[in-house]
């Protein structure tokens, strides 16, 4: 462990990331939930980075998967070897720790704290002779959380757990949010003075608040915004944290000029970036780093991730994109699907029951109806008549198709891969084409069509007399 001394940073926020989180009644480690495309601790880190503070996570349960999940430049890392407490989780960070500054600990799995309530934390901690600051809030139903204990002048004397509060105590509305502010030197001088409580022999990191009656006590800072100060410790709280988090989102998004025509059926997670004048459909799914342009309409139901879309382009309801590029003034769907790899140029037309895989559709092109396109280049201004399939796939390898600009193929074609299309070449409909045809040639690759004179009637007799004797 190297020891974490940013001079950059504001200080430090240590988030508690060690417990199982039993109630959630999962597989995944509680605080690896995710949440709108961060997980539940990712958002609380990103809280801290927005204060300008950087983290240092205390981790155990699914160790190497909540690293992999919270790594970054500013983010740390510490053991708790067993789970013993709050006070012994801000124990197991003290070596990684900076001498002084100030140490705000938070809680994992209370994802909906704010930037902003931080920094008014670290100002009131700033402006306060006391060495612990604690983020309070008066809630109707103070339910499992810690009680605050304060004296006549207002100083925080100490936090009672609810299990052994007494009566009175439980009857206090002002709980501990799990949020504080410490000086890092207070941490390292009282921390190792910490007692057990029985009967689990945890360590209270609300014990801290009392020792600090020597010292003159402790500050309390009430937080009015009761929403943000939720733990999550089932999955219907998880559900409710990601209903305020999307409210937040789209809010913010709306506030910077984007449309929402349903805001209750939509969903946008963190990562996504949308222009000024975007308008998104009701049951939109915009998910990962998908980015959209100014102007563009995301119709109703389409579901994006990973899309970069350009502006001013018409997706219609129910196309699904991922991981693909559609430049600007496009249109693409209704019931479009674009592969990874897929990248629809300036202008192009991608229509309905389409499907593009790694193929470049280049500017003005069209594919407008029941096609699959993949490991394909389509040719600016080219048109791919419907029910056109690249067949790319030989059961062994992938092969590739490139229609030139210009050409015209015909509805109902296979190109069976590889094969190359001359610009300006034309296909019949209908044709299977395994040969590479000239630019501007005419290919026709179906069976000559005959026409009998009459034969229908002949062939309808047939079949009239087979019934009769059939049927006796
Ligand atoms: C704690 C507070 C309580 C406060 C509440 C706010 C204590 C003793 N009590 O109670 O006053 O009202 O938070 O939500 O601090 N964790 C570890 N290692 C441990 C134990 C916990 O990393 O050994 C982590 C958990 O993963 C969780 C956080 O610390 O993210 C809080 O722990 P939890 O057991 O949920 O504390 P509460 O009982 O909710
Ligand atoms: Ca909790």
């Amino acid at each position: 462990m190297t020891t974490f001394d940013p001079p950059a940073a504001r200080g430090v926020a240590v988030i508690l990331a060690a417990g199982m989180g039993t109630r959630m009644r999962s597989r995944l480690a509680k605080v690896l939930h995710p949440l709108l495309g961060r997980s539940m601790a990712g958002w609380v880190v990103a809280a801290a980075r927005g204060a300008g503070l950087r983290s240092i996570a205390v981790v155990n349960h699914q160790e190497d998967a909540v690293r992999a999940d919270l790594a970054g430049p500013d983010v740390g890392f510490a053991r708790q070897p067993e789970p013993l407490g709050t006070g012994h989780a801000v124990a197991s960070a003290l070596e990684v720790l900076p001498t002084e500054g100030p140490v705000v600990v938070l809680c994992g799995d209370a994802p909906l704290v704010r930037s902003e309530t931080l920094t008014a934390l670290l100002e009131a901690h700033a402006a306060s002779p006391h060495p612990v600051t604690v983020l309070t809030a008066r809630v109707a139903d103070p339910a499992s959380y810690g009680r605050i204990l304060r004296d006549v002048d207002g100083t925080v004397r100490a936090i009672v757990e609810a299990a052994e509060a007494t009566p009175e105590q439980l009857a206090i509305d002002e709980i501990n949010t799990g949020a504080y502010a410490f000086d890092a030197t207070y941490l390292r001088e009282m921390l190792p003075l910490l007692q057990p409580h029985a009967p689990k022999g945890e360590y209270y990191l609300t014990d801290l608040v009392e020792l600090a009656g020597t010292a003159g006590g402790a500050g309390g800072l009430v937080h009015h915004d009761v929403d943000e100060l939720m733990g999550v410790n089932d999955k219907w709280a998880l559900a409710t944290a990601r209903g305020v988090l999307q409210e937040r989102l789209l809010r913010e998004h709306a506030l910077a000029g984007v449309t929402f025509q349903h805001p209750a059926s939509t969903r946008v997670e963190a990562g996504v970036e949308l222009a000024r004048d975007v308008v998104v459909g009701p049951h939109v799914v915009l998910a990962g780093c998908t980015r959209v342009g100014e102007g563009t309409v995301v119709s109703a139901g389409c579901v994006l991730t990973d899309a970069e879309v350009g502006a001013e382009a018409l997706l219609k309801p129910y196309s699904v994109l991922e991981d693909c590029r559609v430049g600007d003034g496009t249109q693409v769907g209704p019931f479009a699907r674009l592969r990874p790899a897929a990248e629809i140029q300036e202008g192009a037309k991608v229509g309905n029951f389409v499907e593009i895989k790694k193929t470049v559709v280049e500017p003005g092109a069209k594919v407008p109806h029941l096609s699959y396109v993949g490991d394909a280049r389509v040719g600016a201004g080219a048109n791919v008549g419907a029910g056109t399939i690249t067949c790319n796939y030989d059961g062994f390898g992938k092969h590739r198709t490139d229609i030139g600009p210009g050409a015209f193929i015909g509805s109902n074609t296979s190109l069976v891969a590889p094969v190359v299309v001359g610009a300006g070449a034309l296909i019949g409909a209908g044709s299977v084409v395994t040969r590479d045809v000239a630019p501007d040639d005419l290919a026709l690759g179906r069976a000559r069509q005959v026409n009998m004179s009459g034969a229908a009637l002949r062939v309808r007799d047939r079949a009239r007399a087979r019934k009769q004797e059939r049927d006796g």
